[in-house]
């Protein structure tokens, strides 16, 4: 069943809870999420979607972070359960993370991350590191640009590179990287998604990709998939759905520019969480609020995915 595949999804579902008291509610911050990547062929598959989506709940999954509350996941055609937190899946799986600051603590040199990663995962000697050298290569960085350097003292960009750099050092087939470039100045933002479209092509890396930016997923994803209220709602090539996006929700979300500085969205989010709550629990298809072209079925039943020009569309309109 599993053959062939580097990762293969069925059917996740995560439940969470969320607030207290009376306004408890559950919701299924990712529901029967299905997606697999070739072991032949690596690829860039985009998460894109609305902020509370569950985009990074999908990444989470994959990660092994959190457990999936139904559904399971293969890794080349192991149970992931199994697999979580071995060294051979850290080595195999990296995440990439969206703040690069974050990622490194302030007190501490950029390259000890590079040295303590290689020692152990390459067993290389003390004073010795040519995997570091090689994988800050691979990003366009040389040492002599984080030597003795403190995460302040670099761009966010480069910063950001370097953090790639460092998952590369254990050479890995799947990078996860959620939101990497949207802390990242506009200017830089093209040279980490370009690195990303070349480390799949020359290091045949393939890449869980997860933004809010189409403009970057189109121009570097071969798949894509549409999340709304934790439901893959439209998958497929990333030009198809977006040249030509069939669910009302991505042509929204087309039309639309979301601001992909997270930073900014956050009051915005405090205004929707209330409308995020209803959109989860609600009956029938996700999207009936607020769709344009809503019928009376949409309020009613859930759609069924169905496949239209070489893609899943999980409306009602194409039943
Ligand atoms: N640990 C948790 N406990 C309860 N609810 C959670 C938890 N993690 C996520 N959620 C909820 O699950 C939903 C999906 O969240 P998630 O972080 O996966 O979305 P996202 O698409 O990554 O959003 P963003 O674009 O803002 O990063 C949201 O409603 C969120 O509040
Ligand atoms: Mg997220």
């Amino acid at each position: 069943m599993h053959s062939g595949k580097l990762l293969e999804a069925s059917d996740l579902t995560k439940v969470f809870t969320k607030g207290q008291g009376f306004v408890r509610s559950t919701i299924e911050a990712v529901s029967r999420v299905s997606l697999s990547l070739d072991l032949a062929k690596p690829e860039i598959f985009t998460l894109a979607g609305e902020s509370g989506s569950g985009k990074s709940t999908v990444a989470k999954l994959i990660l092994g972070f959190e457990a999936p509350t139904s559904g399971k996941i293969w890794y080349r055609g192991r149970p992931i359960a199994n697999l979580k937190g071995t060294k051979e899946f850290m080595k195999d799986v990296q995440p990439v993370f969206q703040n690069p600051f974050e990622t490194f603590n302030p007190l501490k040199k950029v390259q000890s991350y590079f040295f303590e990663t290689e020692r152990n995962f390459a067993g290389s000697a003390q004073g010795s590191y040519p995997l570091t050298e090689k994988s800050l290569e691979l990003v366009g960085l040389n040492f002599s640009e984080i030597k003795d350097k403190y995460p302040s003292e670099m761009s966010g960009g480069q910063l950001q590179r370097a953090s790639i750099a460092r998952a590369l050092i254990t050479n890995p087939a799947l990078l996860i990287a959620d939101e990497p470039v949207s802390m990242i100045d506009a200017s830089l933002r093209m040279s980490v998604v370009n690195l990303f479209k070349t480390l799949k092509e020359e290091q045949r890396v393939s890449i869980i990709y997860i933004t809010h930016d189409l403009a970057t997923a189109y121009y570097i994803s071969d798949r894509i998939a549409i999340m709304l209220r934790g439901q893959f709602v439209e998958v497929g090539s990333v030009k198809k759905v977006l040249d030509n996006p069939l669910h009302p929700y991505t042509q929204l979300l087309k039309s639309s520019v979301p601001d992909p500085d997270p930073r900014s969205r956050w009051e915005e989010d405090i205004a929707l969480s209330d409308l995020e709550t209803r959109e989860y629990t609600r009956r029938g298809c996700k999207f009936a609020g607020r769709c344009p072209q809503v019928q009376k079925i949409c309020c009613e039943g859930e759609p069924d995915y169905h496949a239209v020009d070489d893609r899943l569309v999980k409306c009602h309109l194409y039943s």
